[in-house]
């Protein structure tokens, strides 16, 4: 039996689990198509029950891996979608919306993120997303690649404040939120989405993140998915297509790193000193 996926709170009250899944790049290629819709319904199974898709992902394609992932078993899931910045008029929304509802077959988006700051005024994105709310199309929003000055500037529209999380670049090589924005996130309750969790795959061959694995005879990926989640209100959605990632990330709530880790990361891997332009991919 393994140790459940803890939980954090939306500032609703709602539960979510810290340990999702994500999706960019699936719904990309036909041949991998059902093994991808395979890995999120094992990670369903899991209970890696957060599923944060978008409308940009294979244009369309992600979210239709994603309907077949939930088919017959929408209430498994906690869905995360996003508009695209060039769709985040008033009524652009509430279309780009519509449209995601129907490629993934279902009538409501748990979380629905604006994907980064665009030309449209916040005003008019917060707007769209109220009314969807209203219309029971969406349960709440959110927002993405919003930096403290963005999160200043959407907490000053109106309705601004209800603003259910923020999903950022966040991983071990990349820690710049660490001076600020985490520490602002937590402090107002707006859970942290930690996207890119395992730098795309790039932290995989780090020396001392072999050895911390090693040590608790645990995997790097493992390491650095811990060493997120550990962090109050932080989410983290790796992307995997393959079914023993699945198990293997899911695994990750087993490990419990010591205070002789993370010096050790400290050292491999700064925390930032001064406020860094927040970084995206
Ligand atoms: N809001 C935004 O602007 C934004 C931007 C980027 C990403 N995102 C979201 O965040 C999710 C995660 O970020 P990401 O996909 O960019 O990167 P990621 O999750 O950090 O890394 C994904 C890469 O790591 C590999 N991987 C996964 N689990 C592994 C494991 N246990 N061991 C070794 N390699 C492993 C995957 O390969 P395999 O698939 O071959 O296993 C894939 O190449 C996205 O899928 C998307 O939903 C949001």
């Amino acid at each position: 039996m393994q140790d459940p996926i803890p939980t954090t709170a939306l500032p609703s009250g709602q539960t979510i689990p810290v340990l999702g899944q994500g999706t960019w790049h699936m719904g990309e290629k036909k041949t991998s198509a059902a093994e991808e819709a395979k890995c999120l319904r094992h990670g369903l199974d899991l209970g890696m029950t957060l599923i944060d898709t978008a409308e940009m992902y294979a244009d369309g394609g992600a979210e239709r891996i994603v309907a077949e992932a939930i088919r017959g078993r929408r209430n498994d899931a906690f869905l995360v979608s996003k508009v695209l910045p060039s769709n985040a008029s008033r009524d652009g929304t509430i279309r780009a919306c519509e449209s995601s509802l129907k490629r993934l077959g279902t009538d409501h988006i748990d979380l629905y993120l604006l994907h980064w700051r665009g030309r449209y005024p916040l005003r008019e994105t917060v707007e769209a997303f109220e009314s969807l709310k209203q219309a029971g199309k969406i349960g709440a929003w959110g927002v993405s690649n919003f930096d403290p000055d963005d999160m200043e500037e959407l907490l000053g529209v109106p309705d601004g404040g209800h603003v259910a999380a923020n999903q950022v670049l966040y991983n071990l090589a990349r820690r710049g939120i660490e001076y600020d924005l985490l520490k602002d996130s937590q402090s107002r309750g707006i859970p942290i989405m930690a996207y890119s969790p395992l730098d795309e795959g790039r932290l995989m061959r780090h020396p001392d993140l072999i050895h911390i694995a090693k040590a608790h005879q645990a995997t790097v990926a493992q390491v650095a998915l811990a060493f997120l989640i550990r962090n109050p209100g932080v989410i983290v959605i790796p992307k995997t297509g393959t079914q023993e990632r699945v198990r293997e990330n899911r695994a990750t709530v087993e490990v419990h790193l010591t205070d002789d880790d993370l010096a050790i990361l400290d050292r491999a891997f700064p925390p930032p000193g001064r406020k860094m332009p927040l970084e995206m991919i």
